[in-house]
């Protein structure tokens, strides 16, 4: 095992979405001593509702693109690390436009790389198990860090883009960079496009859920508390170069998610609509974690999925003013899809 790195400042892009956002909350609330930049562009998808409560003296935001590469080069000077989050996140929104993805997820990562070469910056970057494609429902086989890249939508293959620069940028220039691919997050904060989301609000504003194709695709959950301990902890004392599986044994069927969802919110099993599937639509992830583990010691906490589900449901029930702002935009994109 590599010494511990200690970064005393770090920036953090995408720092106002998801999973970003829940990282800026964990560091701030488990390591005392670190500073932390937040660098979003402030997308639909990002919010700056979700940095509330995080210490005004642990942090800063700043408004700004990850391919405006004067601006990145002014924060890297001043920082000892990146953990790069940000990205344009939703499988479907490529499919219908997907030159935002290219932007983001491979101009976006390349101007990063280039202020880590320039500045001798550590970076850490963030990315998804559906850059290794799918795996059939009866293959009892998991990815692992070995498994081939055979990414499947414009989304997916921009975030396999984005790890081979990093992967490039390490071995030809020697950047300090580590990458983690993660299974499927879910948790307060996710914006209302996802699968677990959607059909939260959907109950709760009345609308039928909506489940694609026959619903057996199958996805590995993980809450994003523990997606943001796994990385803090590959990024303090990951070995540079290389590549960590994130994922927490949560393999579940979209059916069977969307029922659980149906009976914690008081629904019949059938209370749903069945709609068109998603074109190029993988059929099932799942991670093998053990490197993760056997060589950082890392496990999840959150390993009830039940509890997981029914504290998320209680978020969203209770920050209505969070999400009611975007259903009504979000359900008209996905009518005029059929989904
Ligand atoms: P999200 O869509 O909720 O948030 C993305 C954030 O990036 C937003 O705050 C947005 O404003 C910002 N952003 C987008 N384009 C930008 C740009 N050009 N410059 C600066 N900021 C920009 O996404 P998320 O679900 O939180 O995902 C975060 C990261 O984790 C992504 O890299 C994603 O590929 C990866 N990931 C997500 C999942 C998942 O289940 N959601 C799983 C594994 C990996
Ligand atoms: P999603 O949250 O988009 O994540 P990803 O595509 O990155 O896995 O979707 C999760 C699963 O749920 C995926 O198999 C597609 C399916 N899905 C539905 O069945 N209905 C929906 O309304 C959505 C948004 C997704």
């Amino acid at each position: 095992m590599s010494e511990a790195f200690s970064p005393k400042h770090i920036v953090v892009t995408g720092g106002a979405g998801f999973i970003g956002s829940n990282f800026v909350h964990w560091v701030a609330g488990n390591v005392p001593q670190v500073h932390i930049t937040v660098l979003d562009a402030l997308t639909y998808a990002g919010n700056l509702e979700n940095l509330e409560g995080v210490p005004g003296d642990r942090m800063d935001f700043v408004h700004g693109d990850i391919c405006d590469a004067p601006l990145v080069d002014e924060l890297f000077a001043k920082a000892d690390a990146c953990v790069h989050f940000a990205a344009e996140s939703h499988n479907d929104n490529s499919i219908t436009n997907p030159a935002p993805f290219v932007r983001t997820n491979v101009e976006g990562t390349f101007t990063l790389l280039e202020a880590a070469r320039a500045h001798g910056t550590r970076f850490h970057h963030i990315s998804t198990d559906e850059v290794y494609g799918d795996l059939a429902l009866d293959d009892p086989a998991r990815f692992t860090e070995e498994t081939p890249y055979h990414p499947s939508s414009p989304y997916s293959s921009t975030k396999a883009s984005s790890d081979l620069l990093v992967r490039a940028w390490h071995r030809t220039y020697g950047v300090a960079a580590t990458i983690s691919n993660c299974s499927n997050n879910y948790g307060p904060r996710q914006h209302i496009e996802k699968f677990i989301p959607r059909q939260i609000t959907n109950i709760l504003c009345g609308i039928r859920p909506k489940l694609y194709g026959d619903g057996k695709n199958v996805r590995d959950w993980i809450h994003t508390e523990d997606h943001s301990s796994a990385v803090w902890e590959v990024l303090t004392r990951g070995r540079i170069g290389e590549t960590y599986l994130i994922g927490a044994d949560g393999e579940r069927s979209n059916i069977d998610v969307l029922r659980a969802i149906l009976s914690e919110m008081g629904k019949e099993a059938d209370d749903f609509d069945w709609v068109r599937d998603r074109p190029g639509h993988d059929r099932r992830y799942a991670i093998d974690s053990t490197k993760l583990r056997r060589e950082l010691g890392w496990q999840p906490i959150h390993t009830d999925f039940a509890q997981g589900l029914r504290q998320t449901i209680e978020w969203y029930r209770s920050n209505q003013q969070w999400w009611q702002g975007a259903k009504e935009a979000t359900e008209a994109k996905y009518a005029k899809q059929g989904q």
